[in-house]
């Protein structure tokens, strides 16, 4: 029997991929991605990345969307419920609890990082960066992140749209996505052609494409899975809980494909888009968290209209995290609703209220704590080390394990329904065995077990 969703469910495949695409596109593509590329030496980190979205990221996403879908409800109660179906040890629940504090952790630091990017909206459209040099750009940077009660605006702006998306359901996300994907796509393949025009795109490409290996550390191996589960939102339920919405008759293999693959093209454009105007600018690639915030806007500053593409550039990115940051607290949300008979808006008012809290402590991990340093990290390069580079793996390992080994084949074969038996079976093979042991001998080498 096919279970419904109480939550609702989305009106097309369409709006399915949107707002797939919108959770998976976000802080992650163009504000990650690029810095994380540049810390970790270029070429040889873009391949690991690119390796791992498809062996291991694709089948995980298959898997993910197909066990919401047959559960039907939050994360927490679906693994509750297909586990119980099969005899499995409810134990399994607490893989959905793993997503929802590793979407709290997360949503905590990416809202401090997407208020950095509404408030550049502001700064760039009021023009303070037209004609100011690298040195400049990087100064108002360095000004804006010290000032922690600007940071906590900010902070507390995006939690506050944020939620209030969430309270409204799924629906209208559905309608802003619908517009915000192709816009964001136009904008950044305009901001490429920019680079190939003004910047130094043959160094770039040659940085992105040309893989030296012996810059790679095990370390960054292990960052470079991390971001295939961050970037494609795995391994915490989102993508779960989305595909709890799916109407029954969309194919999911393939359209985990598009969705990977958009993912996957904007992660590149950002690189192509960005890394010519560093090079070009003399500046620094592995310069961390600030790169974005401080490349660009030396582009924006000079080029003709470069105000009014920046601010539409750093509105786009307000939005391309906003679409994201709302699947980040929807498996709490539903769960809420679910167990404790909430109304939607107190389950929001909830959960927003203790990410927000919880914001506060990387919001001064880049000014009054910037001292504070456990294993030689920050409060918010502890988060973001934790969730990405930890959590998410763990927890896309055990969904595969459970997809593979748990769930009965019938019923995820059903689900699944592809065409072909050979890609069932593939797709078999990849959960049981490849993308397990590939996380497994990731972890092992991380901590030189290897
Ligand atoms: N995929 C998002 C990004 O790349 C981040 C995210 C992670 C969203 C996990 C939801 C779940 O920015």
């Amino acid at each position: 029997m096919k279970k419904i969703s109480q939550h609702g469910q989305w009106s097309s495949r369409l709006a399915f991929i949107l707002a797939a695409t919108g959770s998976a596109v976000g802080l992650g593509n163009i504000w990650k991605f690029p810095y994380i590329t540049g810390e970790n030496g270029g070429g040889a980190f873009v391949l690991v990345y690119l390796l791992c979205i498809f062996a291991i990221g694709i089948p995980i996403m298959m898997a993910e969307i197909m066990i919401g879908r047959r559960g039907r409800q939050s994360p927490i109660n679906t693994m509750r419920d297909l586990a119980k179906e099969v005899g499995a040890s409810g134990a399994w629940k607490w893989l959905g609890w793993l997503g929802v504090i590793a979407g709290f952790l997360i949503l905590s630091y990416y809202s401090v990082i997407a208020g950095w990017a509404m408030a550049y909206v502001v700064r760039v459209g009021s023009g303070v960066f037209e004609g100011a040099t690298a040195d400049g750009v990087s100064n108002i940077f360095g000004q804006f992140v010290a000032d922690p009660e600007k940071l906590l605006a900010w902070h507390s702006l995006f939690m506050v749209i944020t939620m209030l998306v969430v309270a409204r359901g799924v629906k209208g996300l559905e309608r802003a996505v619908k517009f915000l994907m192709p816009a964001l796509l136009v904008l950044l393949v305009l901001l490429v052609g920019y680079a190939i025009d003004q910047g130094a795109f043959k160094e770039a490409v040659s940085f992105l494409f040309s893989a030296d290996f012996s810059k790679i550390t095990s370390d960054g191996i292990l960052i470079a899975m991390g971001h295939a589960f961050f970037t494609l939102s795995l391994g915490m339920g989102a993508i779960m809980v989305y595909g709890s919405y799916l109407p029954s008759n969309v194919s999911i293999g393939s359209t985990a494909v598009i969705i990977a693959l958009a993912d996957t093209a904007v992660a590149l454009l950002a690189g192509l888009a960005i890394f010519p105007i560093v090079f070009a600018n003399g500046l620094e690639p592995g310069s961390g968290p600030g790169l974005i915030f401080q490349t660009l806007p030396i582009a924006f500053g000079h080029m003709a209209y470069g105000s009014f593409f920046g601010t539409l550039f750093f509105i786009l990115l307000v939005f391309a995290a906003w679409s994201s940051s709302i699947s980040l607290i929807e498996p709490a949300v539903a769960w809420l609703v679910e167990n404790k008979k909430m109304s939607r808006m107190r389950a929001c008012i909830w959960s927003g209220l203790v990410t927000w809290i919880v914001g506060i402590g990387t919001v001064l991990s880049f000014n009054i704590t910037s001292n504070i340093k456990i294993f030689d990290k920050t409060f918010f390069d502890v988060l973001d080390y934790l969730t990405a580079n930890i959590m998410l793996p763990l927890a896309g390992l055990c969904i595969a394990l459970f997809a593979g080994w748990v769930m009965t084949k019938e019923s995820a074969e059903e689900e699944l329904d592809f065409k072909q038996l050979y890609l069932f079976k593939t797709w078999l093979f990849l959960v049981k065995f490849v993308s397990p042991v590939a996380v497994v001998i990731v972890f092992l080498k991380a901590i030189n077990v290897i």
